[in-house]
């Protein structure tokens, strides 16, 4: 494959100017402000894929469009799917940005922007790869179907609205998946992600009185949201890290000795840990790991919080609403709707009198965890040593990307999940980054598994 890694090598800078065209284009799915931002996402992608001579087309859903696009079938080589998207998380905090993220800056061997890690940078890694084969070979070593989303970061209804039809199924129709939307063990160890956890996400508003009321005549005699709102939430989870929503454990996959050896072995240190993200101690679910909280055990976090007063100076007030925004992360067969139910119920009973409150139920999605032992996974492991140098690493994460339980449960195919990012990178967060020597590595591992995928007997 000596040609197509020259010609990698060859196209390194109008790769990474072709990524930085995407990456200055505004695509954050959560705000309306930027639908027309996210619609000139999905044309340049579906443009992209047109100008590689593949068939494309944007399919528009009841959220943001879809780009699909496929290569010609080769008879006795498998059809593998790949998924990505192109819709990205809000910017903000804006003011904490070194380089506006939407201005792709090189610096230090990254290139800094939001969406380059999550996903447009690794996502592209398999479109350039597809050229590299494309422009030296003049065909692929097997069929591509490319799926990319532009509502992943808020739910993926309108992907899971397409796959309810027969004829989309149909289309899509594959032997196995491709995701690059996770990370790397470590900078310099790559990994194949094999399990993945769900979500549960909620918005629980509370009212009191009609109007915020002074805290001196009215406090103590009135129920105050802000206070009920703490007490509620905090009735979700004990001192041991346990959550107390009923039922929550009772379909939890647990974690086998033997995984609980394999985390161990990894090189995963505390310290580091604690210093990357810039804290003294770490806390979680007694008698569990970090890695075994963050990658396999359900947890419940607090997402957003307001209530009452936020100005300078004090203010003694008695809000007449508070709101919070808060979501768990699920493990493998855990129901995100019973999860729901069973909240709601929960919630209901420890509401306090004169408070009145709503649970909205945003979106959820299961976890999920792949088989380690299929041909596809030898081969991939394979292909990411050939662009790594290394091989991979066997690990979970702690992320949800929903269409994973989608494509098993639609389509019958399990996913490779092939992540180039790096935990620091700042995913949804201030100064987001990809580094490129990843990045034109992605692209040599994906070129590779295309051919590594194509031996594979169907
Ligand atoms: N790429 C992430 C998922 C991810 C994060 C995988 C970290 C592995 C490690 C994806 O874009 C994401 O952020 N997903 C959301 C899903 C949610 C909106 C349903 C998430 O995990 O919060
Ligand atoms: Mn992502
Ligand atoms: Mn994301």
């Amino acid at each position: 494959m000596q040609d197509i890694r020259d010609y990698i090598e060859s196209q390194r800078n109008a790769f990474e100017d072709d990524l930085c065209h995407l990456l200055a284009i505004p695509s954050v799915s959560a705000d309306s402000k930027h639908r027309s931002d996210v619609r000139r996402a999905a044309e340049w992608v579906a443009t992209r894929f047109r100008e590689l001579g593949l068939q494309s087309e944007i399919v528009n859903t009841s959220g943001q469009p879809l780009v699909l696009a496929e290569s010609p079938d080769v008879p006795g080589a498998p059809t593998v799917l790949v998924y990505g998207h192109y819709d990205v998380q809000p910017p903000d905090p804006l003011s904490e940005w070194i380089t506006p993220p939407f201005e792709p800056t090189r610096r230090d061997g990254n290139i800094y922007a939001r969406g380059s890690t999550d996903d447009k940078g690794q996502f592209l890694t398999h479109v350039f790869s597809t050229q590299a084969w494309l422009a030296t070979r003049r065909s692929l070593p097997l069929k591509l179907k490319f799926l990319i989303e532009g509502e992943e970061e808020v739910g993926s209804q309108g992907v899971n609205e397409f796959l309810e039809d027969p004829a989309s199924r149909r289309r899509l129709a594959c032997d196995v998946a491709v995701i690059s939307d996770t990370c790397q063990f470590a900078a310099g160890q790559p990994a194949i992600t094999y399990g993945l956890r769900g979500i549960a996400y909620f918005e629980l508003r509370l009212s009191g009185p009609r109007q915020d009321l002074h805290s001196g005549t009215f406090g103590g005699g009135v129920t105050n949201p802000a206070n009920a709102l703490c007490k509620m939430l905090s009735s979700l989870i004990d001192g041991q890290g346990r959550i107390q929503v009923p039922g929550f454990y009772d379909n939890v996959l647990a974690l086998s000795d033997r995984e609980r050896q394999q985390f161990a072995a990894l090189p995963f240190d505390e310290r580091d840990f604690m210093g990357q993200i810039g804290v003294e101690g770490l806390s979680g679910e007694a008698s569990y790991s970090t890695l075994e909280r963050r990658w396999a055990r359900p947890t419940f976090d607090i997402n957003g919080i307001w209530s009452g007063y936020q100005g300078e100076g004090a203010k003694t007030v008695l809000p007449a609403r508070a709101t919070a925004k808060f979501s768990f992360r699920l493990v493998p067969n855990q129901d995100p709707h019973k999860v729901a139910a069973s909240l709601a119920t929960h919630l209901r009973s420890v509401c306090p009198p004169g408070i009145q409150m709503e649970l909205i139920d945003m979106h959820g999605a299961t976890g999920v965890v792949v088989p380690l032992d299929s041909p596809y996974m030898a081969a991939a492991s394979r292909a990411i040593e050939s662009g790594f140098g290394k091989a991979p690493v066997y690990i979970r994460e702690g992320g949800s990307i929903p269409i994973v339980t989608r494509f098993k449960t639609s389509l019958g195919v399990d996913t490779l999940l092939l992540g180039w990012g790096l935990n620091d990178d700042n995913a949804h967060s201030p100064n987001e980054k990809f580094c490129l020597a990843d990045f034109h590595r992605g692209i040599q591992a994906s070129a590779r598994l295309w051919a590594e995928l194509a031996e594979c007997k169907v």
